[in-house]
């Protein structure tokens, strides 16, 4: 069994990233990173922290906007419409969730799909469904990195996705799809959930209820990929799949912490380079 080390992967993701950040620099532009959060969620501002502390570490420009819980839709849309049209900046990000009384929706409709970093927007999600973008979402891409840098192949082999989000589940199935895997999407409504995902040769568990996908539920060798971060009894960070169990008929597995987690992290960083890449490619006409 080979461990699927999301943390060493990232920072050689990380490292590229820097050299394409200088270069992008010598042609006069920072990529700039707008993130905005709404109330104190204590989760949202480890993430919020988390992501500035990357951007600076690549030479990304960042800046934080952030809001009182008491925030209007109005207010929020104004300041998405002003960074809209900030130069400076080529990423935005709205940390999810928002207070209860503002429409979710509506603020991801009103990002610029050509800084929608998250790639949340219904026009990079219709692009990803035809296989034709420029935004991934940041934890499906990392997944995708990950399987590409241990030599994971993807074509014609048996995927089966758990958990039909719109941020991870539904855009994964995708990328797999794109890259020829036979690919099954599973939910809380699937009848006999063992009997599925014993046929994945590649499983990747996204639902958040601990111990979800235990041994038994898993075919010998197949290759493990864990992004859930649950909290258990003990107040310990683990994914949907019992580890110990998973690990001895795994031939390769994602660890809870330090599989997914810095993936997803580097690859906000990767989107906000490709979105400022964008920009040079637009004014010299490409
Ligand atoms: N909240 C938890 N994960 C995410 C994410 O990937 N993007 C945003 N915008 N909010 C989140």
């Amino acid at each position: 069994m080979t461990l699927l080390d999301g943390k060493q992967t990232a920072k050689k993701h990380k490292e590229r990233i820097a050299q394409e950040v200088c270069a992008l620099k010598e042609k006069g532009i920072t990529p700039g990173l707008a993130v905005v959060i709404v109330g104190d969620d204590p989760a949202s501002r480890v993430y919020v922290n988390n992501k500035k502390r990357d951007c600076a570490q690549c030479g990304v420009y960042s800046e934080e906007h952030a809001l009182p819980a008491e925030t209007t839709q109005e207010q929020l849309l104004a300041l998405i419409s002003r960074l809209n049209h900030n130069a400076d900046i080529h990423g935005i990000l709205v940390q999810l969730p928002l207070p209860s009384h503002l429409d979710e929706q509506d603020v991801l409709l009103a990002i610029d799909p050509q800084k929608d970093v998250d790639a949340f927007h219904p026009f990079n999600v219709g692009r990803i469904m035809i296989g034709d973008y420029d935004l991934l979402p940041c934890t499906p891409a990392g997944i995708m990195a990950l399987l590409d840098e241990y030599g994971v192949a993807i074509s014609g082999r048996e995927c089966v996705v758990v958990g039909r989000s719109n941020i991870v589940g539904k855009p994964q199935a995708m990328l797999l799809l794109h890259r020829h895997g036979t690919v099954t999407l599973c939910h809380s409504r699937t009848k006999d959930l063992g009997e599925v995902t014993r046929r994945a040769d590649i499983l990747v568990a996204a639902v958040g209820r601990e111990g979800l996908i235990t041994g038994d539920m898993i075919k010998e060798g197949a290759v493990v990929i864990d992004v859930a971060m649950n909290k258990n009894a003990a107040g310990k960070l683990v994914g949907d799949v019992v580890f110990e169990e998973a690990a001895e008929k795994a031939s390769f597995i994602t660890p809870v912490p330090g599989g997914v987690g810095p993936m997803t992290r580097v690859m906000l960083l990767r989107n906000t380079l490709t979105a400022a890449q964008k920009v040079i490619g637009a004014e010299v006409g490409n």
